[in-house]
């Protein structure tokens, strides 16, 4: 039973791009006007102050609910966003009816949202200490959110648990999946020059799993002065913008692709006797067939234009397919870290800008930081 009929996932990185990418791989790509389920949107993933007051104008009198999710607690973007939206909440619903509209997902003991949880006795999950963020999208952080958009997390997890049994330490190179993966685009990044690798889907469902991706690749990777540069387009839609570059421009890119074999549902092109538009030769064709004869092209195309492709072959969009997918990428990830020689499971990168903005922002316990910036402006 809908308890709110929009829900407002608040998180960043780690805590909100896994939660995003399932939702939208497997739901309608219009559900947001379908009014079934809970609307989800999000929250505390920018700054941005129009988005903020558009978000807060769109829940002006509705009944909404709040995921508020950091692992670490004190991280600004959520918790700014946590603030106007639990304010909103309270004096629309009450201090009291709101508490049970808000449930937080955070450490089991540090940082100012579980304190903050703890005074106001909301409901709460724990991410455990040994799970990063952009590796959490199998623990409440992702499983949460993922359910009350309605989907089977049971079955997101059974598809994990089989790709975590074939991907084990026992099973040889040539049948581990997630170890030829991290092998092979070390090669091409070592031996080959290729610096680039771009996620490609030629299905609009899976964006927000590439942005998942990347991340998990960036951060994991991205360090030391090295790492394969984590890009991804949405196909056939970037062929018109980004095709170009990937035919005939600078060759230090390879593919990853991401093919689904049969979609959920069907739509067959019509005949029409004028055939004014010329398409009568495709009267009768699925829709998915010219899509994939546009990605078998696109493939030979950019192989023979030197872009070598991999190929990982969903066989539909659902949750046990999603839930391997989502385990074969973190795995491989892991072992491409160590293949690189870098640490994948730490990212000392990311605190360079947050200590910049507090000493602007002169948050107090910044004073030397903030006397020092200020004086390069
Ligand atoms: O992967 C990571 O560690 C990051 O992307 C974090 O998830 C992100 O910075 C959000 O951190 P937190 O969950 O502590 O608010």
């Amino acid at each position: 039973k809908k308890s709110c009929d929009i829900l407002v996932v608040i998180g960043i990185g780690g805590s909100y791009l896994g939660a995003k990418a399932v939702i939208d791989a497997l739901s309608s790509s219009f559900a947001w006007l379908e009014g079934d389920k809970p609307a989800i949107v999000y929250a505390g993933q920018n700054i941005g102050e129009d988005y903020l007051y558009e978000l807060q104008a769109l829940l002006k009198n509705k009944k909404f609910g709040i995921i508020s999710i950091s692992k670490s607690g004190t991280t600004t973007e959520p918790a700014l966003a946590f603030r106007l939206l639990k304010t909103q909440l309270e004096e629309q619903q009450g201090k009291e009816a709101a508490k049970r509209l808000i449930v937080c997902i955070t450490d089991a003991k540090r940082g100012a949202l579980r304190t903050l949880a703890t005074q106001e006795g909301y409901k709460t999950y724990v991410i455990e200490d040994n799970i990063g963020g952009r590796f959490s999208v199998l623990s409440p952080v992702g499983l949460l959110p993922i359910a009350c958009a309605g989907l089977d997390i049971k079955a997101l997890i059974d598809g994990a648990e089989q790709m975590m049994q074939q991907c084990g330490i026992t099973t040889p190179f040539e049948e581990n999946p997630a170890a030829i993966y991290a092998a092979a685009r070390n090669s091409l990044y070592q031996e080959q020059g290729k610096k680039v690798e771009l996620l490609v889907n030629f299905h609009p469902k899976l964006h927000n799993i590439s942005e998942w991706w990347k991340q998990l690749y960036g951060e994991s990777e991205g360090k030391d002065g090295k790492g394969i540069f984590p890009a991804s387009v949405d196909f056939t839609t970037d062929l018109h913008s980004m095709g170009q570059y990937i035919q005939d421009g600078e060759r230090h890119l390879f593919e990853t692709v991401i093919s689904v074999l049969e979609p959920n549902h069907t739509v067959s092109f019509p005949h029409d006797d004028a055939n004014l538009d010329g398409l009568n030769f495709l009267a009768g064709k699925r829709v998915d067939e010219v899509n994939k004869m546009a990605e078998l092209g696109t493939m030979l195309a950019h192989i023979d234009g030197g872009v070598p492709n991999m190929k990982i072959t969903l066989p539909k969009l659902n949750e046990y397919y999603i839930g391997q997918l989502l385990y074969f990428f973190e795995r491989a990830c892991g072992i491409s870290g160590y293949i690189l020689g870098v640490n994948p499971f730490n990212q000392p990168g990311v605190e360079a800008y947050k200590k910049n903005m507090f000493a602007l922002l002169d948050k107090p316990g910044y004073e030397a930081e903030s006397a020092a910036i200020k004086a390069r402006l």
